[in-house]
């Protein structure tokens, strides 16, 4: 099974590079994934006509199942209650023999900052209890620091609690946005992914556009990093994710699976 992870697409934006959005299309239509997860700010500001754009360049992408959650820009000017029309739930959950994934809203109308609320833990509990398969949880706003990005800000105000409870849980992976920059952190059994942005010129330092790719097969992941402009791509991790009461030596230490930005090691290219 193959999923690609899709983040900060924010069309309409002055920063949105339509060749970089036509490579992307074009590039996860070719893996024929199996799942889109796409984590946030699809749009720049929350209006209609943003979300009417995201909602035709999405539709471009053939996958048999996309989850959507909304971004921080995407509750802008009350652009959640489009978002609702158009993707349904802020909350959405697939399950298939394989995989269960389960999308949360980490947004507030008109506020940066993340918050899950603790109204919401049960359904995470619920959703994402079950460890025979492999367990997503997909959000916007990013649950650990991200260095290379600035001046720490918008993390959830209660991100601590939500960190506990994806490790308690053993959430196999948690991926999430807004950054703009891939990152990777492991904590306990929980490997927590930050997907780049694939189409917006809205980057830090050199940095690229990017987006990721798991390949899933029984309980391994492969976590490949897309380089978009350059039509490039290299293994950012492997894991083998935990089933059953195993211990905690059943997971493969991936710390350190981030390659730095510059570095060149195992870049393969597409193009
Ligand atoms: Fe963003
Ligand atoms: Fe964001």
């Amino acid at each position: 099974m193959r999923i690609a992870h899709i983040s900060d697409i924010h069309i309409g934006g002055t920063n949105f590079v339509p060749d970089w959005g036509e490579k992307m299309i074009e590039m996860i239509n070719r893996i024929e994934a199996e799942i889109v997860l796409v984590s946030g700010d699809h749009t720049d500001d929350g209006y209609e006509h943003e979300f009417e754009k995201a909602k035709e360049f999405l539709a471009r992408i053939k996958v048999p199942h996309m989850i959507v959650v909304p971004g921080n820009h995407d509750s802008r000017n009350e652009g959640y209650t489009i978002f609702e029309e158009i993707f349904g739930t802020r909350f959405p959950y697939f399950e298939n023999e394989e995989v269960a994934i389960l999308g949360i809203d980490s947004t507030e109308p008109d506020i940066d900052d993340g918050h899950i609320g603790r109204e919401n833990y049960p359904l995470i509990e619920q959703r994402l209890s079950a460890r025979n398969k492999l367990r997503i949880l997909v959000l916007h706003h990013h649950l650990i620091p991200i260095p290379g990005t600035g001046r720490e800000r918008n993390i959830p105000v209660d991100a601590g609690d939500v960190l506990r409870l994806c490790v308690d849980l053993r959430v196999n992976f948690v991926l999430c946005g807004h950054k703009h920059l891939p990152w990777y952190w492991m904590l306990e059994d929980t490997c927590f992914i930050t997907a780049g942005t694939a189409t917006s010129r809205r980057l830090k330092g050199r940095s690229y556009p990017s987006f990721n790719v798991m390949e899933v097969e029984d309980s391994r992941v492969i976590v490949k990093e897309v380089n978009v402009a350059q039509g490039s791509w290299r293994i950012a991790g492997k894991m083998n994710f935990v089933t059953g009461e195993e211990s905690k030596k059943g997971t493969e230490a991936i710390r350190g699976m981030y390659f730095p930005l510059q570095g060149k090691a195992g870049i393969q290219t597409i193009f």
